[in-house]
């Protein structure tokens, strides 16, 4: 089955549903997201949305932070200009039906009452939130209102296999591209039937979220596996800053809990980081203590596991009233019950594990990337908002205000598409192959990539750690290369495909970069260099004729 359709949208976090109901209003949209509709990065957001409401606070402070947070990377431009956008985005949403937390009556310290949490690396409270569940609440109802637009069909459980440019000329899309090329689908295979669609369409937009799963332990959802970007650079478009991945410093430790995040949040509301001896320990690393930036504190828990040998640090928060906790905490509170923590009465255990990525396909300041009719945004690009390291809680900001910008231009490049004559894609072709007998293949080489990365990609690298990662992805990459052109695709080879891609990519961007700084830190060179390395890393796939 083929499908034809103005606008196709690939992945279903807060960038894909808002871009959907933005061009639905002119031409007709396919959304595909991999599993169901509200498995998302987003979903599992718990922070909020950073955005200036306090009468104390103001756009400049923001912006500094922000460019703080960044370490000399971001861009400026589109730092004034996604914090001047982030009020108007919330008003968007709240006109939606988005609940956020209002204050209580008489405690308004803003014009709207709204409550505004506090994270690490804000100087002013800031964060928009729907108590600890916000992306949730953000993402129902936006798949809601996705579900009821007539103009807009979802494919759930249909995974994206790579883009479709025009010059596309070789079965399973190893794409032959120049730059002058333009995208005009992809092709998507249904995880229900295993039937490859092909989906051809005036604009496509990249918004699948992260890559956290590239290594083993992570804050993500099992859908992070880097779809968009690898699908980028296989088709030729530029990526950058693949090095700065950030770790989030406190998740849950628990045998059983597999990747469930303590939001900052709750060092936001006063609590603490103890060593296994019970000693506070971030006034040792930073003046802000425990809301020094992510890549800070990070780093912080990193020494000190490392210097006693234990498995754990501790996030203590029972200091405060019990109350108190569980109506700011409630989905925290009763989710380490079920671990048989009380977080009102014993600290948290907790470890760093990787959470976002701040590099991604390199866009313009309306999500276009150097594709034609090809837009990244979220996650899956790289804007230049977060420079070398992301300020909590503005990710759902960017991706806000760039799902806005993106469909303004799209709908504009949508006009002058719609008279432009497409060739029809080819078909998908699988002559030649059969289905496989060798899975192993795949989950071997998924585990190893994934210990691969956190032992020798990890929060704090070397040069001989990368050169190690290098060797082992290389042969690693050639393996899969062979098993997916012999054998018929599932989605455990693509993910496992895109994984490879994006390992590679951070390898390559971290070995490049000789200096530490934000998120990328090596040992042979632990300072930051403004005179060499004040610029992005940039990738692009070697042409191939
Ligand atoms: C958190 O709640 O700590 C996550 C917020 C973010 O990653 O911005």
């Amino acid at each position: 089955m083929d499908v034809k359709t103005d606008f196709l949208i690939i992945g279903s976090g807060i960038a894909g549903l808002m871009f959907a109901l933005k061009t639905a209003a002119v031409g007709t949209v396919a959304l595909i997201t991999k599993k169901e509709a509200m498995d998302s990065n987003t979903n599992l957001a718990q922070g909020g949305i950073a955005s200036v409401f306090g009468l104390a606070d103001s756009f400049n402070l923001h912006i500094q932070d922000t460019l703080a947070s960044g370490d000399g990377l971001c861009n400026q431009d589109v730092v004034e200009m996604v914090v001047a956008r982030g009020p108007e985005m919330i008003s968007e949403l709240m006109d939606l039906g988005v609940q956020f937390n209002i204050r209580a009556a008489g405690e308004g310290s803003n014009p709207n009452d709204l409550d505004l949490g506090r994270e690490g690396g804000h100087s002013k409270n800031r964060i928009v939130h729907a108590k600890d569940m916000t992306g949730n609440a953000v993402e129902r109802v936006l798949v809601e209102q996705v579900k009821s637009h007539p103009d807009i069909e979802l494919y759930e459980n249909h995974i994206a296999i790579d883009l479709i440019t025009c010059s596309t000329r070789i079965k399973r899309g190893m794409v032959t591209t120049t730059h002058e090329d333009f995208c005009c689908g992809a092709y998507v295979l249904d995880r229900n039937s295993l039937e490859v669609k092909t989906f051809s369409s005036k604009i496509t937009l990249l918004a699948t979220g992260g890559a956290g799963k590239v290594y083993v332990y992570t804050s993500n959802p099992d859908i992070a596996t880097g779809d968009g970007v690898a699908m980028a650079y296989r088709a030729g478009a530029t990526i950058a800053n693949m090095e700065f991945v950030q770790f989030h410093p406190t998740c849950l430790y628990h045998p059983e809990a597999k990747n469930f995040l303590i939001s900052e949040a709750v060092r936001g509301e006063g609590g603490i980081l103890k060593n296994t001896a019970g000693r506070a320990f971030m006034g040792d690393y930073d003046p802000q203590k425990d809301l020094a930036c992510r890549d800070v504190v990070a780093r912080a828990i990193d020494t000190e596991l490392k210097k006693s040998g234990e498995e754990t640090v501790f996030l203590d928060i029972s200091h405060k009233s019990a109350d108190f906790t569980k109506n700011r905490f409630p989905n925290l509170y009763e989710k380490c019950l079920t671990y048989g923590i009380d977080m009102t009465a014993d600290p948290i255990p907790v470890v760093p594990a990787a959470h976002y990525l701040c590099g991604g396909v390199a866009t313009d300041m309306a999500g276009r990337t150097d594709i034609q009719r090809l837009y990244a945004v979220g996650e899956t690009a790289c804007t230049g908002l977060h420079g070398a390291n992301r300020l909590a809680s503005n990710s759902l900001l960017e991706a806000l205000v760039y799902a806005d910008a993106s469909a303004r231009h799209a709908i504009e490049d949508f006009k002058q598409a719609k008279s432009a004559a497409i060739p029809d894609p080819m078909n998908w072709d699988e002559v030649g192959t059969t289905d496989s007998d060798e899975a192993i293949m795949v989950s071997h080489n998924w585990d190893e990539i994934r210990r691969l990365m956190w032992h020798y990609v990890g929060i704090v690298r070397s040069d001989k750690r990368l050169a190690r990662a290098k060797r082992r992805i290389d042969i690693i990459q050639s393996e899969i290369h062979e098993y997916y052109w012999d054998f018929k695709v599932t989605p455990d080879l693509l993910e496992l495909r895109n994984i490879a891609v994006v390992a590679e990519l951070i390898i390559k961007c971290a070995t490049h970069r000789k200096e530490s700084r934000g998120l990328h830190y090596n040992l042979q060179y632990p300072q930051r260099d403004d005179k060499r390395w004040m610029k992005d890393t940039v990738l692009r796939r070697p042409f191939v004729g």
